[in-house]
């Protein structure tokens, strides 16, 4: 054995490696008083009161968990973490209430961050991510999901893939890469977008393929960017290369986006702030999670958050993302997120938790190996401040991590 976790007065172990829908998101698998026991980078025994004594040996560094609250490592499954400049003129154009899709429609937003991502090195890219990955290491976060999209031309979308190649290649964090050419109509294609879908059908998803770049393919399907029959064309013909289906559904008008993930049968249907009744059912009977990003809501500043309580009720299974963006939510803080989730969604502490942990291992296909706590998992592990989960987002606003231990091994120590 190489290292002990004991007497954690709040276990969340998330057990079970299955999307948790409905109600059964509020089980997060709790144990008091418990202890892990970790054997290289796999979890090998977790249980509660004193069963972990017969490991100890003075080869073996032990943690107290005596006021803590210990969760598995946390899964940003939705990013765009990798990009080129930042975005902080736009605050004034918000608070002028100037809409996110007009700024884009007159070459800001995504756009300007596609000439600044164009512009970058591969080197600079690299290193404005790794910064980023680094705070989100420092907050909890292990397992990352990284979008291309800033790119929209062959060169710097492979560009931005090979970058989370490579990141994953160095960086302690797990990267999981989507390909996400189809985030906007790029300025040269503008009075020709079919031209533009036909690249990225014919040459920029075959390059992907051929290069093994990506798992995913996604689209931001939405009033103004691609339409709901463009991101079927897009979507299915990915699937048919052998990428899985993500999609930006919904996120500021209601045009189906979310029936479109169920009937396309996509892994993960994302934002859904504006889904319609049918489209959440469509969700729910589809097995489709619904990756929610209440800070984008917030800092879009429209007064409205996806329907979580909705989506419960109805049997969908939920998982929790920064979003991660120089735009529309740039925070590298999934702990950020929890406060959203509680404050502005109406989630409890135990949804939240199993949102942002086996349910986002869910959308990116990562759930019989990370997500949860349990014997046999990646010992991918996160130890809060905290003395029970209700006081983890009852305080906000500070990063509450004391320690995060990645494939067995502790990256990230606060004790002083
Ligand atoms: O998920 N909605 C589309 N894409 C991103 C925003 C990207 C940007 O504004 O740069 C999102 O919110
Ligand atoms: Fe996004």
């Amino acid at each position: 054995m190489s290292l002990i976790i004991k007497n954690i007065d709040c276990l969340v172990t998330c057990k079970g490696s299955h999307l948790k829908k409905g109600k059964e998101m509020q089980n997060a698998g709790i144990i008091e008083n418990g202890y892990i026991v970790i054997k290289d980078d796999t979890i090998f025994e977790v249980g509660n009161g004193d069963g972990y004594k017969k490991y100890v040996d003075d080869n073996i560094e032990v943690i107290d968990g005596k006021g803590k609250t210990v969760t598995p490592g946390l899964i940003d499954c939705h990013t765009h973490v990798v990009y080129g400049g930042s975005r902080e003129k736009e605050l004034s154009m918000k608070l002028k209430n100037v809409s996110y899709i007009d700024i884009l429609n007159n070459g800001g937003g995504i756009l300007s961050t596609v000439r600044e991502t164009r512009k970058a090195s591969f080197e600079s890219l690299v290193s404005s991510a790794k910064n980023r990955l680094d705070i989100m290491l420092e907050h909890g976060t292990t397992t990352v999901e990284s979008k291309s999209g800033y790119g929209l031309n062959i060169e710097t979308e492979l560009k931005m893939l090979k970058v989370n190649k490579y990141l994953n290649k160095i960086h302690k964090i797990d990267i999981v890469s989507t390909f996400l050419g189809a985030h906007a109509i790029p300025e040269e294609y503008k009075n020709d977008r079919k031209k533009y879908i036909d690249t990225i059908i014919n040459e920029m998803i075959p390059a992907v393929k051929d290069e093994n770049l990506a798992e995913f393919i996604d689209c931001f399907c939405e009033e103004g960017v691609y339409s709901v029959d463009e991101a079927k064309k897009i979507l299915v013909a990915g699937n048919k290369m052998g990428l899985d289906i993500k999609i930006h559904a919904d996120e500021v008008e209601s045009i189906k986006g979310a029936e479109l993930a169920g009937e396309i049968n996509a892994v993960s249907a994302e934002h859904l702030v504006a889904a319609s009744d049918e489209g959440i059912k469509a969700l729910a009977d589809n097995n489709v999670v619904a990756v929610l990003l209440p800070s984008t809501s917030f800092y879009l500043m429209l007064n409205n958050f996806a329907r979580a309580r909705k989506m419960i009720d109805e049997g969908v299974g939920i998982a929790l993302a920064t979003d991660c963006n120089p735009g529309t939510s740039p925070t590298e803080s999934l702990q950020t997120v929890m406060t959203f989730a509680c404050f502005g969604m109406k989630m409890f502490p135990e949804e939240i938790i199993n949102a942002m942990t086996i349910n986002a291992a869910c959308a990116i296909k990562r759930e019989n190996v990370i997500g949860s706590i349990e014997a046999g998992k990646k010992a991918d592990i996160c130890v809060f401040d905290s003395k029970n989960l209700d006081y983890l987002i009852y305080h906000f606003g500070i990063n509450a991590i004391r320690y995060v231990i990645k494939n067995g091994n502790v990256v990230v120590n606060k004790e002083n």
